[in-house]
């Protein structure tokens, strides 16, 4: 058996029903090994176009691109050829709207219900990140649902599935970075733990200039209620921003 017949059928090779996820992504039992294949879904979907709606408000000058969605799977094997696995899942292979990837056993951010491990992952998830930047690659979606506590490799990510025209590459950093911190309210629905996101983020000295040029003046509440659910009218945000500033 080659690679080949996983690419033609991943269906036949299905262990367990879809994940949750924008795209379709399922584990394989492939030739006694498991694996993660991730195909495009064939039509936009409700859920999917509510999420690229929050991207253009939450990034607003970030350009995301959706005429393509093959496109995206190709901008994450690019991207996870270039990490070799540190931080990431490792690429398997790519080809034509299928990625094959490795299987990571460990648990999903959302499954996680002590803080203190929420506390280790968003760490051990913003040092990652850095050394992810660090190889000139932008994660793009770093909402924390993407963060994945691997029992052997750490903290890793996934979702750089999006395709986005990003320069200066600072300010592509910092959006990375301030999505990180805002998605630990949206996720959790936990102040302290967002002041918690915020206070790691600030520590990172390679983005602190960019991240002070997005949150200042442009990161409203008004603006950020839709995609994150931040109240307005409320000290959260003005918290949060004071702390990136600091
Ligand atoms: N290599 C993997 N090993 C184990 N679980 C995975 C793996 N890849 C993805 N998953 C699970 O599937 C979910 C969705 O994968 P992801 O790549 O984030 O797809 P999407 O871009 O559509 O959100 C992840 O949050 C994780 O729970
Ligand atoms: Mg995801």
């Amino acid at each position: 058996m080659s690679l080949d017949d996983l690419f033609e059928n991943p269906d036949r090779f299905r262990i367990r029903d879809n994940f949750r996820a924008s795209h379709i992504v399922f584990p394989v039992n492939f030739g006694g090994k498991r694996y993660i294949v991730k195909k495009t879904k064939e039509f936009m979907d409700f859920i999917n176009i509510y999420y690229w709606f929050q991207d253009l408000f939450f990034y607003g000058s970030r350009i995301i691109s959706v005429n393509c969605p093959d496109k995206g799977l190709e901008e994450e094997a690019r991207k996870l050829k270039i990490l070799e696995g540190v931080h990431s899942p490792k690429m398997i292979g790519y080809r034509e709207g299928v990625l094959v990837r490795e299987f990571c056993e460990g648990e999903d951010f959302r499954s996680i219900r002590s803080d203190k491990q929420i506390q280790t992952v968003l760490e051990e998830g913003m040092a990652a990140l850095e050394q992810i930047h660090g190889k000139g690659v932008i994660v793009g979606d770093t909402n924390v649902k993407n963060l994945f506590d691997d029992h052997r490799k750490g903290v890793i990510w996934f979702g750089m599935s999006g395709v986005f025209k990003e320069s200066p590459m600072a300010l592509a950093r910092a959006r990375d970075v301030v999505k990180f911190v805002y998605s630990t309210y949206t996720i959790t629905r936990n102040r302290d733990m967002t002041f918690y996101a915020a206070e790691i983020a600030a520590r990172y000295k390679g983005a602190k200039e960019g991240v002070r040029n997005l949150v200042d003046p442009g990161l409203s509440s008004l603006r950020l209620w839709f995609p994150t659910r931040i109240p307005f009218f409320d000290s959260l945000n003005r918290n949060i921003k004071k702390i990136l500033r600091s």
